[in-house]
């Protein structure tokens, strides 16, 4: 695991890091993710899911699905979801009934145009590189499809932001301490640092196939949601 001021790993040693880190905090995963968000990650997963705004029975694939938080909430609003991750520990931790597959969402195992939609939850500061997966998303995601991506934000609320950053350098690995790894609850945050500034994001997803790409700021800012239809 990285020292709390050893620099933010790059390339192949970052996809390493990130694959242990999860395989490692994957058993008690949800338990922190509920008392760390005080259950407001729910609520996120179910408005990114909703902004998909697909056909009933759509096939949506969810990229870095973990332990499946939002297959599940896929297969409640009606889709057919497919998981992908590729870390083992978190696979075998999942709670869904969607056919999940072990692959790295920077190299998919899905033909071109081959889904409707795709969702992925809190990992896109997690890949080796973002053009990489957006391009990804570009490729697989058929023409009319669309994404929903969630990730942390910092809030524009200058109260809230300080606050915020509090909560995420001091409580979180102070938690995830307490409830599971405290070493990878330090990593986690300062990998926010690896988010581009949103207007660049958005810009990225728009150049990617997804012309009309916005973003949608929830909890006052506290996540991010980047959605886009494939033009
Ligand atoms: C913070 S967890 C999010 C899990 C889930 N999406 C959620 O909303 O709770 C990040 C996940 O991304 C996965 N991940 C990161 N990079 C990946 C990659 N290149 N390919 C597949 N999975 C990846 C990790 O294994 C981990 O399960």
């Amino acid at each position: 695991m990285t020292r709390a001021d050893a620099p933010l790993p790059q390339g192949e040693e970052k996809a390493r890091v990130v694959r242990r880190l999860f395989d490692t905090i994957s058993p008690r995963y949800d338990l922190v993710n509920r008392v760390m968000t005080g259950g407001l990650d729910i609520g996120w997963r179910r408005r990114a899911v909703r902004e998909l705004r697909l056909p009933g029975r759509a096939r949506v694939l969810d990229l870095a699905c973990g332990t499946g938080d939002l297959c599940r909430e896929l297969e409640a609003q009606g889709y057919r979801a497919v998981g992908v991750d590729f870390s083992h520990g978190m696979l075998m931790a999942a709670r869904t009934s969607a056919p999940l597959v072990e692959a790295d969402v920077l190299r998919l195992p899905v033909a071109d145009a081959g889904v409707d939609g795709a969702t992925c939850g809190f990992a896109l500061r997690n890949v080796v590189t973002l053009t990489a997966l957006f391009e990804e998303l570009g490729r697989i995601v058929r023409p009319g499809g669309r994404v929903a991506l969630l990730d942390v934000s910092e809030p524009d609320n200058p109260v809230l932001r300080a606050g915020n950053a509090v909560y995420f350098r001091r409580v979180v690995p102070m938690i995830g301490g307490l409830l599971s790894d405290r070493s990878a609850y330090r990593y986690l945050p300062r990998s926010t640092a690896y988010l581009p500034p949103p207007a660049e994001m958005v810009a990225m997803l728009r150049e990617s196939g997804f012309p009309d790409a916005e973003r949608h700021q929830l909890s006052g800012g506290l996540t991010q949601l980047l959605s886009g239809t494939r033009g």
